[in-house]
């Protein structure tokens, strides 16, 4: 069936795997990427597809409500995939506004053009909002998040994505906006912007720089490869019931110091470096503000209402990722360039 879907924030790291998946899978489909192309917004990341027939990119700022109104009366949108965020949270933390404004307002901007383009006629529409597990807050030593979790977010950003959140629902009561929500755990893999850990430790062991681990490294957190969230985001796409949330994990928990040894490890070999050079390069610093301990999601709905399940294991999904900043290491060059280095000055210095 033909349907033509609006992808905010598709030039980013999760954003161009869904855009990526989405073209390639779906050519009957028309699809829209929206991106305002920030620091973290890049194209090259959509190279290989740029030039299919079925793909057409915006830019253009989701707090712009001019813009984004005048988008929907461009587009004869049926659903809306909605990626576009700040998402780091130590730059929520020094900027808690920027991600009020985006992640807020331009959330509400979004559904409230969805509203009114879709005059209360929702037949066949679909809000799908992209959130994270960050919302739940911090987890024990035990236990896992699941989809009756009580929000309870520590962080600007994560206040941030659970107002959104929460917008969408009010949206869906109040208007009967037809939405899904998911909130997936920390993602890893090829395009990933490197102020995150694991793509920041890659291009420090590359260069023999520090590795700033923050406070003793026993905070743990849950990886899933990008690519198998791309997989879980089409299925809640098409699949998912309507005012429904999902969990997506990794079912693949990691404290962050136990992982980075791991990519030490596996950086030594890949660059023929002698065993235990690059877990010198490990420098413990100050930690981050209100840190949360450790994030574990159960994704038993998901498994089982949409037989979800990972598909790349993680030493295959750490290994496929290592491999993918080696052959672009020109990419990785134009992105810790510019802005990247007041950046890096002001957080690690
Ligand atoms: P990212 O920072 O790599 O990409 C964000 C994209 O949004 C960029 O292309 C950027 O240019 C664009 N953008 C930012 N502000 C915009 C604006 N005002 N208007 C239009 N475009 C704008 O983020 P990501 O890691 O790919 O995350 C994508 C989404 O998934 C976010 O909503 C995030 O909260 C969520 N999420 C991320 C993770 C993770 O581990 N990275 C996990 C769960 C959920
Ligand atoms: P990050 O990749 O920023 O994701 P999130 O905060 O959304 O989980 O961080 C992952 C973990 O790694 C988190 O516990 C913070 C820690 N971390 C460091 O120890 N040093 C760093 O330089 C960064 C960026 C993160």
């Amino acid at each position: 069936m033909k349907k033509t879907i609006l992808i905010t924030g598709g030039a980013g790291f999760i954003g161009s795997h869904v855009v990526r998946r989405f073209v390639n899978e779906y050519p009957d489909y028309t699809i829209v990427n929206l991106d305002a192309l920030t620091y973290a917004g890049n194209l090259e990341n959509l190279k290989d597809i740029e030039e299919k027939p079925n793909y057409i990119f915006e830019k253009g700022d989701i707090t712009d409500a001019d813009f984004v109104e005048k988008l929907f009366q461009k587009y004869p949108f049926d659903g809306v995939i909605h990626l576009a965020a700040e998402s780091h949270v130590d730059r929520s933390i020094t900027d808690p506004l920027a991600f009020a404004k985006t992640n807020i307002l331009g959330t509400m901007i979004l559904l409230n053009a969805a509203k009114d383009s879709w005059k209360n006629n929702f037949e066949g529409k679909k809000f799908y909002h992209v959130s994270t597990d960050e919302v739940y807050g911090t987890l024990g030593e035990t236990g896992l998040f699941t989809e009756e979790t009580a929000y309870d977010p520590n962080s600007p950003y994560s206040a941030s994505k659970a107002s959104s959140d929460h917008f969408v629902r009010a949206y869906g009561e109040t208007y009967g906006l037809p939405y899904v929500v998911s909130n997936c755990s920390n993602n890893y893999g090829p395009n990933h912007f490197p102020e995150k850990l694991i793509p920041l430790f890659i291009n420090n062991i590359i260069n023999e720089k520090p590795l700033p681990v923050y406070g003793d490294g026993n905070y743990t957190r849950d990886w899933l490869f990008v690519i198998d969230h791309a997989r879980a985001i089409d299925l809640i796409f098409h699949q998912g019931k309507n005012k429904e949330t999902y969990n997506i994990g990794g079912f693949n928990e990691w404290k962050n110091i136990d992982l980075v040894k791991e990519l030490c490890q596996q950086m030594d070999e890949k660059l023929g470096r002698e065993k235990g050079t690059s877990e010198k390069l490990i420098t413990f610093v100050k930690d981050r503000p209100g840190h949360d301990l450790r994030y574990a999601i159960d994704a038993t709905k998901i498994n089982q209402e949409l037989d979800w399940k990972p598909s790349v294991t993680f030493p295959e999904g750490l290994k496929k990722t290592i491999d993918w900043y080696f052959d672009n290491q020109d990419w990785l060059k134009n992105v810790t360039s510019g802005e990247y280095q007041d950046y890096y000055k002001k957080q690690y210095n």
